[in-house]
């Protein structure tokens, strides 16, 4: 199941394994990030399992005049990954976003992430440019995009 991310419920859960997506300390960001929220203006949405446990995460932020949306963070456990989560997260993100008239919506990931890649591609994202060592010396980004005008 989908729901919207809750900072009381969920935080504990959420970022014990948004670490492995984070590739090197600090933490510090996205732990405020994530507590704060909703105060931010960020759409944030959980998948559960049964037993309500979080598996997976997906927020974007929209602080924008201009109605455009980052999606800052996307992760599913590794032990739910390939059963439809990531997909069904990044859906439900798009329709709030798209209820908050958001337009368009922009992803980053590093360019050594061809399995995210090639997710966001298999979803209708596509690439914009890479920006080179966006992530620090020799970590360059790709960045992505997708239209919710057709949606
Ligand atoms: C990327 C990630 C979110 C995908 O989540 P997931 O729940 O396993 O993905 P889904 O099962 O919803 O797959 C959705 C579609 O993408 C495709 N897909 C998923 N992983 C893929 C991969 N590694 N290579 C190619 N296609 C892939 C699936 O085949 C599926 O296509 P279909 O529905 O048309 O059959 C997950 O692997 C993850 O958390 N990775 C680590 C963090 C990360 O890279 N985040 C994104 C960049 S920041």
């Amino acid at each position: 199941m989908i729901r919207d991310y809750s900072p009381q419920i969920d935080f504990d859960e959420v970022f014990s394994f948004m670490r492995e997506i984070l590739s090197e300390p600090p933490y510090d960001d996205a732990r405020e990030e994530l507590l704060t929220y909703p105060d931010r203006k960020m759409t944030a949405k959980v998948a559960v399992d049964n037993g309500d446990k979080s598996v997976g995460f997906c927020a974007a932020t929209h602080p924008y005049w201009n109605n455009i949306a980052i999606i800052d963070y996307l992760v599913v456990a590794p032990t739910a990954r390939n059963k439809g989560i990531g997909r069904q997260l990044i859906a439900a993100v798009e329709a709030t976003l798209q209820d908050n008239d958001i337009r368009f919506v922009c992803v980053q990931t590093a360019t050594w992430n061809l399995d995210g890649i090639r997710f966001y591609e298999r979803l209708g994202y596509s690439r914009l440019t890479v920006l080179p060592d966006y992530f620090g010396d020799g970590n360059d980004a790709v960045w992505l995009s997708r239209s919710l005008l057709s949606l």
